[in-house]
């Protein structure tokens, strides 16, 4: 990285090269923080077996049902319906988009995105989940990596926004806010979230496809 440094006649020598030498210092740290943020992201292992991220293909399903079913199995709010949603979601055509985290041909991450429709209207709003990711790689950013990408797509292809329901202090680092003008059922304002690519905010009544309510 090259750092340049104004150098202005009315200062000493000596203060012109203390700045370059604390500018210089600085910016050391500041790659060698971003290095450590990277290889944080994953362990080792992971890293060596590369995670790669693609669309889901017909052999993929199984292994998507076996990975939800496992990471939602702990959690005290799943209802242990996750896994046959997407399977449901398929069937039905709504899975709009659906991505695996592929590390050395296994799947270790899934995310589904499916149309959601706001006080009745339907206008290219989708909804993120279930995601999910292997129980013992939790943590080590390959949610946040599928999920990106998905958000990313979605985009790319004109979509309003998405929406979910989740933990805000988990999905507010992707953009996700909750205003308390979109609504779910009896739950909390708070967990119904939405991000939107453009000009148009979410505010109503959100529903989810069929594909949810069995
Ligand atoms: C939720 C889930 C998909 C996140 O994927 P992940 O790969 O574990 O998460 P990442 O590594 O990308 O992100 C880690 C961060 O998310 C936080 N996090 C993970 N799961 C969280 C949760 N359920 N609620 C709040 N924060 C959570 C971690 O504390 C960590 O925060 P930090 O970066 O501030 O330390 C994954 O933990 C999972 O499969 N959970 C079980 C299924 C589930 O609950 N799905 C979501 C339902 S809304």
């Amino acid at each position: 990285m090259k750092v340049r440094v104004p150098v202005d006649p009315t200062i000493p020598v000596w203060a012109t090269l203390f700045l370059v030498a604390v500018v210089s210092t600085l910016l050391s740290l500041a790659d060698v923080l971003a290095f450590s943020q990277e290889t944080r992201e994953l362990p080792n292992f992971m890293q060596e077996k590369q995670l790669k991220i693609r669309d889901e293909v017909p052999d993929d399903a199984q292994a998507i049902f076996d990975l939800t079913a496992a990471a939602f199995e702990p959690k005290a709010y799943s209802d242990g319906t996750e896994a046959p949603i997407i399977n449901q979601l398929r069937i039905d055509g709504d899975l709009t988009t659906s991505l695996v985290a592929v590390a050395d041909g296994e799947v270790v991450g899934h995310v589904a995105f499916s149309p959601v429709t706001i006080s009745g209207s339907s206008d290219g709003w989708y909804g993120l989940g279930p995601v999910s990711v292997r129980t013992d790689l939790q943590r080590t950013g390959i949610g946040s990596k599928i999920i990106r990408k998905g958000l990313s797509r979605l985009e790319a292809n004109g979509a309003a926004g998405c929406a979910l329901i989740g933990d805000p202090d988990y999905y507010g680092r992707f953009g996700f806010k909750s205003d308390g003008r979109l609504h779910y059922e009896e739950l909390p304002d708070r967990l119904v979230q939405w991000l939107a690519f453009g000009d148009e905010d979410a505010e109503g009544v959100l529903e989810f496809c069929a594909a949810f309510q069995s």
